[in-house]
């Protein structure tokens, strides 16, 4: 799969390099190309240049910048992303009174709906976001006997196979969670499990399957 990479971050390293490892042709873009190539040399991705440049390479391009920022660099890069799968990783979350906030209003008012908006013409997918980026430097990342499992969401059915694809490459396993209308989940479970990791609890400890439980109810929708 060609990769472009939208910022040369934290998340544009671990996520870049994860796909390295899995043998796709990855390109870095940053606003300052200096910083993109410092990415792509530490990843060993198939080059780097501007945003544009990293939009066009990519048949799939990664949105990995800060949320507030991220709508509108699809707006501008609108024409460069039409027809390519355009993955939205980002968390709209800020310091609040009691631990981190979300920025949106929740619901249906996502980062990845704006995006959606700001880009009519790309296949818009929310997934990579609920991990901390050191998980994805782990070599195919699986806890308690279980590969990750890596929630997105997602409205065009091409979007989603290219999600099943990358994240089945990487070792982990893809989960469904829906459309785009669902995306605004996905983004304030991530701000609340920050909260519980910053509080020092360990938010999958607190999410068992019902079916763990011995006598457990079926109250499956
Ligand atoms: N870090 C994590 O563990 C983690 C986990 C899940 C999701 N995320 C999400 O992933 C996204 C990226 O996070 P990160 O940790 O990689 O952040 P980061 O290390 O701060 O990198 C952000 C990148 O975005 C670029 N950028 C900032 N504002 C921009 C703008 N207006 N236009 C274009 N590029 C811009 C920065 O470029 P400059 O250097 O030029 O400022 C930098 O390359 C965020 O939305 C975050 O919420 C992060």
């Amino acid at each position: 799969m060609r990769i472009g990479i939208l910022g040369a971050g934290g998340m544009a390293a671990a996520l870049g390099g994860a796909w390295v490892r899995a043998g796709h042709e990855v390109v870095v873009g940053g606003r300052d190309t200096a910083a993109a190539a410092g990415t792509a040399a530490r990843i060993g991705a198939a080059g780097h240049g501007g945003l544009g440049e990293a939009a066009r390479y990519g048949d799939t391009v990664l949105v990995a910048v800060p949320a507030e920022a991220a709508p509108r660099l699809a707006g501008d890069l609108a024409r460069d992303l039409a027809g390519r799968t355009v993955l939205d990783c980002t968390v709209p979350m800020a310091p609040g009174p009691g631990g981190p906030a979300l920025t949106t209003s929740g619901g249906t008012d996502s980062v990845a709906a704006r995006v959606a908006a700001a880009a009519p013409g790309a296949r818009v997918a929310k997934v990579f976001g609920v991990c901390h980026e050191s998980v994805w430097t782990l070599p195919r990342p699986a806890f308690e006997g279980a590969p990750l499992a890596v929630p997105f969401c997602a409205d065009d059915p091409a979007a989603a196979r290219v999600v099943t694809e990358l994240v089945d490459s990487m070792g982990c396993a893809p989960l469904p969670c829906g459309g785009l209308d669902r995306a605004g989940l996905l983004e304030a479970a991530a701000v609340f499990a920050v909260g519980v990791w910053w509080s020092g609890g360990e938010a999958r400890h607190a999410f068992p399957s019902p079916a763990l439980a011995p006598g457990a109810v079926d109250d499956t929708p």
